[in-house]
């Protein structure tokens, strides 16, 4: 997520605290205008520039270095459970896409290869979820995340309802969606955003994906469309797709379907190749699907799919005559890097349908493993198995409920933030609203945790879990704010603007619900 960044007073500009600032040291004072050094040089001696920009240059080894060094102290992206973005690709890949760093892919004229590439990706992704050939044809785009392509989605859904109300002499100034209390907060954004209603079906203590007769008995005049999500980020969980269009249909009622399958995408087709959860039902009319995820690309790229142009109102894509050429964009945002598209290409061709479901089917399998793992270490598991969702592990303590549940003082958070210490990113959220408040740790499997890290992993948790069994309430609670403070944060990067801090009009603001890192 990036962060909406506060630009400091002058009187925050010197962070160093009081007592550093006291000490006057006498050394080497020499001009250094040249040095061959990057650590005798000047530049190692003072702070790096933070607020204003420097009036002066400095050499470029330096500048390397130096930001170099400081993001040493980021985490290891091997180690970030917490992910769904990929952190692993091959040489080739990174070849090919730092070879086109510097095109810009919306010059369509300039590099029509990359546009070329582009629709080539379009096409192999909507022939993965099977979008029919009939009609005027399916159309698709690539865009830099899910993020992107949900909000086209969501505006070519309500546009066409608008048009929709509008012939009909109907009024067009309530429009709603009907989605899951855990949907992803691009969902939230797309509705703020775009003023939509939202319309939640609510998870349980017990499901944590929404019940088909529950989403389909919210439909009203005012819909816009249902979203259903192929792999919730909370649990992977796979929502029933074909239970809601089959729903629709038996009730007549013409309301269109997004699936976002903004990780399930690549997952599902496949795991379980016969799951009917794509345009093969007919009230599926866009998907998403990130393919900076299980697409197994470097951020950002997205695709956004519609199972024919008569879907994608023609209001919304604009002609651009670009160097001469007329070309149709449907984006939010216009100049972009092609590496990225570059690099999905690649991944699609080299690994073909055989090399993802290798993938994908040893994902699943090490997901099983750390399942059964983590049950053998008394933790309750929230995740399905074997393929009927992400390959990702959601877990929690038991709670005082359960049966054999013991007493203790330490929540899922203490343990993530013990985890964190040991260098593993392994979040810990707070779901989705009227499920109790259950709390939850997720690891993400991803192409790069294989079996050998699982098992690191399996270990450090017990081993958290031991050393927090023989700590007291306050010395837990000191640790994590220790850790929180200085593992979790760079403690000089203040994020957040404090008017914007505690929002109270989200899902999360509302119902104490965690946004979850994607
Ligand atoms: C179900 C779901 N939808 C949408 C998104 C947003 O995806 P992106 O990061 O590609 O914008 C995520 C991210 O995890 C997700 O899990």
């Amino acid at each position: 997520m990036v962060h909406l960044t506060k630009i400091p007073h002058d009187s925050e500009v010197n962070d160093l605290p009081e007592a550093v600032k006291k000490l006057g040291l006498q050394l080497n004072n020499d001009d250094d205008s040249f040095t061959t050094s990057v650590y005798g040089s000047k530049f190692a001696a003072e702070d790096l520039p933070k607020h204003e920009m420097p009036e002066n240059e400095m050499p470029k080894e330096i500048a390397y270095r130096m930001i170099k060094d400081e993001l040493s102290l980021d985490g290891n992206p091997m180690l970030n459970l917490a992910s769904f973005v990929t952190t692993y690709m091959e040489e080739e890949a990174e070849k090919l896409m730092t070879e086109s760093f510097s095109k810009n892919f919306i010059d369509y004229e300039e590099y029509p290869q990359s546009a070329d590439i582009q629709n080539r990706c379009v096409s192999m992704i909507g022939r993965l979820f099977h979008a029919p050939s009939d009609g005027e044809g399916a159309v698709g785009t690539s865009c830099v995340g899910s993020s992107e392509a949900i909000m086209l989605a969501v505006l070519a859904m309500k546009r066409r309802w608008k048009n929709k109300r509008i012939a009909d002499g109907k009024s067009a100034e309530h429009p709603n969606i009907i989605m899951s209390s855990a949907v992803q907060v691009c969902w939230e954004k797309a509705t703020r955003y775009f003023e939509i209603d939202e319309k939640l079906v609510y998870c349980t203590p017990e499901r944590f994906v929404i019940d088909p007769e529950q989403t389909v008995d919210l439909v009203d005049e005012n819909t816009i469309g249902i979203c259903v999500i192929l792999g919730t980020t909370y649990t992977g969980e796979y929502e029933d797709v074909k239970g809601v269009n089959d729903l629709l249909i038996q009730r007549g009622i013409d309301v269109p379907i997004h699936v976002d399958a903004a990780s399930g995408g690549f997952v599902a087709p496949f795991v379980v190749p016969e799951m009917e959860w794509d345009f093969r039902c007919e009230k599926v009319v866009s998907i998403n699907v990130s393919g900076h995820k299980y697409g197994l690309v470097y951020p950002g790229v997205g695709w956004v799919i519609w199972r024919d142009a008569k879907f994608l109102p023609q209001e919304l894509v604009f002609n651009i005559n670009y160097l001469g050429a007329d070309q149709s964009s449907f984006t939010l945002n216009f100049s972009k890097g092609a590496s990225q598209v570059i690099g999905q290409y690649y991944q699609l061709i080299r690994l073909g349908k055989k090399g993802y479901r290798a993938i994908m089917s040893n994902l699943t399998r090490t997901a099983d493993y750390l399942s059964d793992a983590l049950t053998a270490l008394g933790f309750v598991i929230m995740s399905k198995k074997s393929g009927e969702g992400l390959p990702l592990v959601a877990f929690r303590l038991a709670a005082p409920a359960d049966p054999d549940a013991e007493e203790r003082n330490y929540d899922e958070f203490a343990l993530a933030h013990r985890l964190r210490a040991r260098g593993w990113v392994v979040p810990a959220y707070t779901m989705a609203p009227h499920t109790g408040e259950l709390k939850m740790l997720r690891v993400v499997v991803r192409e790069d945790f294989s079996k050998n890290r699982c098992d690191a992993l399996i270990t450090d948790i017990r081993y958290c879990q031991q050393l927090l069994e023989q700590l007291d309430k306050d010395s837990i609670h000191k640790q994590e704010e220790f850790i929180r403070k200085h593992s979790m944060n760079s403690d000089q990067a203040k994020h957040n603007h404090p008017r914007f801090r505690k929002e109270k009009h989200s899902i999360q603001g509302k119902h104490g619900k965690t946004h979850s890192i994607c």
